[in-house]
Order: C-alpha cells, then structure tokens, then sequence
C-alpha cells in the first residue's frame, strides 16, 4: 500500500472534480492510501492535508470548480518554499503526488521534483488549451461552450439593433478559445495575442460589410490580443468612426457545470494517470495526441509554444462575408 496525494492548482476549470475523482477512486480502488491537499501549491505550504475515502468523492462528477480549492502560489517556487513543501510531503509519506492544473503548474512540479523523493504526475487542467505536447486540456470544451452560449444572446441585440460588439473571451497569453469560439459562432474576426492584428484592415471590412447590407457583426478578442477589447473599441471610434459595443465575459467561462464531453475526457486522465503511477513512470504527464492518452515527459509542456492554426483563422475570414 502506498500513499499518494493529489491537489488542483492555477487558474480553476469545469472537470478537475471529475479527473481528481477518477485519479482517487482507481488508486482506492487498489486500497493505497489517497490524501487530498486543498488550496493548491500553498496548501503543500499551510499543511492543509486531508485523507480522503470513497464517500468524498461522491456528488463531484457534476461540479464546477475545484472541490480541493486552488490558488496562485508565490511563495511555493522560492528555494525556501520548494524545500518545505518536499518536507511536509515527505512528513506525511507521500511516495506520489498528481497535479491538475496548466503549464505553470507543471513548471512547479518538475521544480519540486528536485526537492521531492517521490514520483509526480500531472494532469492538464485549464480553459485556455494552451500545454504544450496534448491537444486538449480539462475545461476547455465547458468554457467553449459556455462564451459560445453567451454570444447566441448577445448576437439578438447585435442583430436586432444592427451594431457591432467586441466580445472579450479568456486567454491572456492564448487564442485558442477565441479562434473556437469565433469559428462556432460564426463571429466575422478574431483578435488574438500571437498574431498581430491590423486595425486598419478590420475597419475596413466593417465598413464594406455594412455598404454591402450587413446588419450587424460579431469580433472575438481574446483578453490578450493587444490592449483587449476595451481599447480596441476605443480606435475603431477615434481612427475610423465606428461606432462598437463591448461585451466582456471574463470569468464566466471559467465556472459552471462541466459538459459531458469534459467529464468524459477528465475521467479517463485521471483514471490514466493513476495507471501511470502503477506502470512505474516518474515525471509524466496524461497527454492526449492522435486521439490517444499518452505519457509525456512534463518537461515537453515548457519546451514548445502552441501556436494557432493559421487554417483556422483563414477559414473565419472567408466565412464572415
Ligand atoms: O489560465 C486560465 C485563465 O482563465 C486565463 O484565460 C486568464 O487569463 C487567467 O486564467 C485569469 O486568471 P485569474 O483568475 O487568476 O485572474
């Protein structure tokens, strides 16, 4: 019997209840021992450890959030903070630790690791899709779905009222979710932080729109494209007269219940994940490529950076005639 922990950490998404309740069961399932760490990196610092049984777990499939709680810890990558945190974590007998959360969360595990007798596993947990080395990341398709449901009510006043709207989704450092959700719901263009945007261009286009009967139109703006879609709105009225309105969704795509396809996706990375602690491998992540769910050295998410398909924002461009 071993003793394995779990946390969630950065930013929250839809399903990290699910991937911790698949990751707990199937390692209880075989009796190990399963200690739950709330709050994240801190609480590996503040000690807040608790054993967790089968019942924990119930009733969680379904939520938003995290459960365990999470955070942003600063004071966890210092030398100091890595020391300690490899000391309670060995006070407790932990011989595992499994990590939901993004590529920042994964650069503090490979960091703890060097502190850290035990083996550590990651799981991809964030809206924004953006780890390198899989191609999808628990959260991602809720949060989809959610902005995507939102636009639907802003396209009525849009088109009712024939105006343009900026709407602003997540993604300080990723277009990911705006290129998604632009593409599905048929908005005319999409701003996002790792392409330049031409201002002049989209003016442009709005206006030609308009002369060719265009009523309304829909842009996506991910919060990292230039200065977001506040000041965007702010040049299309200075430089070239047009009147936008701006809608920011913001955290709202990062609660809610997760879809089924995110309970379906969490499940089996969390349940693959424990199977990679019982394979014996060290340092991994559950990546998913080629529709598979595979180990990948966690060092792989620091390496690239992903990029958006070009394809895909061509596809829009030729769409939202
Ligand atoms: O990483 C997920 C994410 O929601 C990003 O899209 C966003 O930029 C960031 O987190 C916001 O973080 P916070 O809630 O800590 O402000």
């Amino acid at each position: 019997m071993a003793t394995l922990a779990i946390c969630t950490s950065g930013g929250d998404s839809p399903g990290m209840n699910a991937a911790v309740r698949a990751f707990c069961r199937a390692a209880l399932t075989d009796n190990h021992r399963v200690i739950a760490i709330q709050n994240g990196y801190q609480g590996i610092l503040d000690e807040q450890f608790f054993v967790l049984t089968p019942r924990d777990l119930g009733m969680i499939i379904n939520l938003g959030g995290t459960f365990l709680g999470t955070s942003r810890s600063k004071n966890f990558s210092t030398p100091q903070g890595l020391g300690t945190a490899a000391n309670h974590l060995h006070k407790k007998d932990i011989e595992a630790l499994c990590v939901v959360g993004g590529d920042g969360s994964f650069r503090g595990l490979m960091a703890l690791s060097e502190h850290f007798n035990g083996k550590v596993f990651g799981i991809p947990g964030t809206i924004d899709n953006d780890i390198p080395g899989t191609a999808y990341t628990i959260g991602y398709d809720t949060a989809i779905e959610t902005a995507v449901w939102a636009i639907d009510n802003i396209r009525d006043t849009a088109h009712s009222h024939g105006r343009i709207f900026l709407i602003e989704v997540m993604g300080r450092k990723s277009g990911q979710i705006a290129i998604s959700v632009a593409l599905a719901s048929g908005a005319e263009e999409v701003m996002v932080p790792e392409h330049d945007y031409n201002i002049e261009r989209i003016a442009e286009r709005l206006k030609k729109g308009h002369q060719r009967g265009k009523r309304f139109s829909i842009i996506i703006v991910a919060e990292g494209a230039g200065q977001g879609a506040l000041e965007i709105s702010k040049q299309l009225k200075e430089d070239y007269d047009l009147e936008t309105k701006v809608a920011i969704l913001g955290h709202i795509q990062r609660g809610g219940t997760p879809t089924a396809y995110e309970r379906l996706m969490a499940t089996q990375m969390g349940a693959k994940t424990y199977q990679f602690f019982k394979d014996g491998l060290n340092r991994v992540f559950c990546s998913f490529q080629e529709g598979e769910l595979r180990p990948v050295p966690l060092e792989v998410t620091q390496e690239k950076v992903r990029t958006i398909d070009p394809d895909l924002i061509s596809i829009l461009r030729s769409l939202g005639n």
